[in-house]
Formats: C-alpha cells, sequence, structure tokens
C-alpha cells in the first residue's frame, strides 16, 4: 500500500495533561511492535480546538474523541488494524 495516513495527537495542555501524554507513548510503540512506522505518519499537534471532548487523536480528516490509555489499543485495531503485516 503506498497511500501514508497521518494520525495526529493533540498535545495541548487540557489533552496532554488528561492522559495524551501516556498515550503518545503507547501508539509510538504499537506502530513500531506491527511496523506501521512507514504507512502512518505520527505527530503532535497543538490544541484542536475542541477539548471539551478531548482527549483527541486525528486520522487523516477524522477526529477521534475521548481517547485514554485504557481504549486506545482497541481504536488502533479498528482503525488501522487491517493494515498490520
Ligand atoms: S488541548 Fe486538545 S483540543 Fe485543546
Amino acid at each position: 500500500m503506498s497511500q501514508k495516513i497521518e494520525m495526529e495527537i493533540c498535545l495541548g495542555s487540557s489533552c496532554f495533561s488528561r492522559g495524551n501524554k501516556d498515550v503518545v507513548n503507547y501508539i509510538r510503540e504499537y506502530l513500531k511492535r506491527n511496523h506501521l512506522d512507514d504507512i502512518i505518519i505520527f505527530k503532535g499537534s497543538r490544541c484542536m480546538g475542541l477539548c471539551n471532548t478531548g482527549p483527541n487523536l486525528r486520522i487523516n480528516d477524522r477526529i477521534i474523541e475521548d481517547i485514554s490509555i485504557e481504549v486506545i489499543e482497541s481504536i488502533l485495531e479498528k482503525e488501522i488494524g487491517n493494515l498490520k503485516l
């Protein structure tokens, strides 16, 4: 597959302090473990302006709200699990 997926995690102060700090490490480790580093462009972003519904994660143009360390694995499996080798 040549199409890249862009994944951006909000590291604004609200999302950062409510769990995204730990979720960043989890996602990095997930991408590495599943050899998805080349397909998924993963980066941090400033406040997305949606603090009330955060912590937030954007995958391409879609925002996934209310993420946490407890649910991130199932979100990743659902969203990008089909890309695993
Ligand atoms: S800090 Fe994440 S949306 Fe504002």
